[in-house]
């Protein structure tokens, strides 16, 4: 009875707990608690810190267990078994005790002074704030030509499935509790934030620009296993929101399907006419070409419009005007880059013409689908 009273206080003493998962962080965890306390006294914001360790071999422990002792908010969990940064953040969400869940890495790679931030976004509205390198205002410094890439490629791999987020594979997040709350969570490896993206109940999202600063201490745990655990973690969300057909992430891939035939529509229509005016109407080929795609991109704007994007369309004859003209301009700079990538590929690297022009293909379909997606049919 008196524990339960206990309980009950506690969970309304916290506005918000920010969670930090810890390897081996004795150069960085104290210095990290203190800034998040720090942040904490500035903003007003009631908040507990709730360090997330994996049975470090270092002094983490240790530090964190001397400041707990002096810090009511602060509390360490240390784990034994199934050692990994997601399952130690899902055992965080699992122990808060607050309605409003904040996740940062503790090398100081994500800027604290930006939680208030964070917060604020969840506390007005939005089930998921996400810090994005990748949008405008946001970067990365002092990361070698090869993270960069790596991580360009699995930030890539991420946006197939949520084509929205700009950074869907940021360790530097807020969520309300609910989202995570009772869902299916299949936590392995680095990017927690697809799991909670792919598995969680969430209806928005806001994102906030922030600068990754690589650590200056200690040593990153990125491996190559660890990127194997991502695609496999794609896979299984992928699996996932093909079983439940519902959500934010179904309905993407709703639209990219469609997109899709719509295409492969506008390729018949393409050649029917091309035969149908040379052969019929007797016009010179060339010619017949050029009416013919231009009549095929017209065929693929209306299915677009009417089918694929029809969530997302606002009926007025010249927002009408405006999306074919955007549509218009998108379709010839996807024949180019198919062009482009044709010529690159099939001159310069050798590669088999056909077997270039597919890959162009697809590169001009990505390309298409993208901006038309964001910008011809934006939804906000
Ligand atoms: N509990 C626990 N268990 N914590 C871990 C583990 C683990 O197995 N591995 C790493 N951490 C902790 C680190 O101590 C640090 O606080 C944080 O997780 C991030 O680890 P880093 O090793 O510094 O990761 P990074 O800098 O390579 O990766 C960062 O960028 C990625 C995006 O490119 C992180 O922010 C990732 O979360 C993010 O996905
Ligand atoms: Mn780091």
């Amino acid at each position: 009875m008196c524990r339960l009273k206990e309980e009950i206080a506690t969970a309304d003493t916290y506005d918000l707990s920010v969670i930090i998962p810890t390897f081996n962080e004795e150069e960085n965890i104290a210095a990290i608690i203190g800034a998040v306390n720090e942040v904490f006294r500035q903003s007003g914001i009631r908040g507990e810190v709730l360090v997330v360790d994996d049975s470090s071999k270092d002094r983490t422990i240790g530090i964190v267990e001397e400041i707990a002792g002096q810090n009511g908010n602060v509390r360490l969990i240390v784990r034994k078994d199934d050692h990994g940064l997601s399952q130690s953040v899902v055992e965080g969400f699992g122990k808060a005790r607050s309605d409003i869940l904040q996740v940062i890495d503790a090398d100081f790679s994500h800027p604290p002074e930006l939680i208030p931030r964070f917060y604020e976004a969840v506390r007005d509205g939005a089930d998921i704030a996400i810090g994005s390198r990748y949008m405008k205002g946001g970067d990365i410094e002092q990361w070698p030509l090869k993270r960069r890439v790596i991580s360009l490629g699995a930030t890539a791999f991420g946006r197939v499935l949520f084509p929205e987020v700009t950074d869907p594979v940021s360790g530097f997040f807020a969520v309300r509790r609910e989202v995570v709350a009772g869902a299916p969570l299949a936590p392995r490896g680095y990017k927690i934030l697809m799991e909670v993206l792919g598995r969680g109940r969430w209806h928005s999202f806001v994102e906030i620009p922030f600068v990754f600063k690589d650590r200056e201490e200690g040593t990153s745990k990125l491996r190559l296993d660890t990127m194997m655990d991502y695609l496999r973690q794609c896979a299984g969300i992928a699996r996932f929101t093909g079983t439940r057909r519902a959500g934010p992430v179904w309905d993407e891939w709703v639209k990219i399907v469609r997109f899709g035939l719509v295409g492969l529509s506008g390729i018949f229509v393409n050649m029917g006419l091309l035969y149908a005016l040379t052969e019929i109407a007797g016009l010179y080929y060339l010619v017949s070409a050029a009416i013919a795609i231009e009549l095929s991109i017209v065929n693929n704007f209306i299915w677009n419009d009417v089918w694929t994007f029809k969530s997302s369309r606002d009926l007025r004859f010249g927002r009408r005007i405006q999306r074919f003209l955007s549509f218009q301009a998108v379709s010839v700079g996807g024949l180019a880059i198919n062009m482009v990538v044709l010529y690159l590929l099939a001159d310069i690297a050798g590669v088999y013409y056909l077997v270039a022009n597919l890959v162009g293909i697809f590169v001009a379909f990505a390309w298409n689908y993208m901006v038309n997606r964001h910008f011809t049919w934006k939804t906000r």
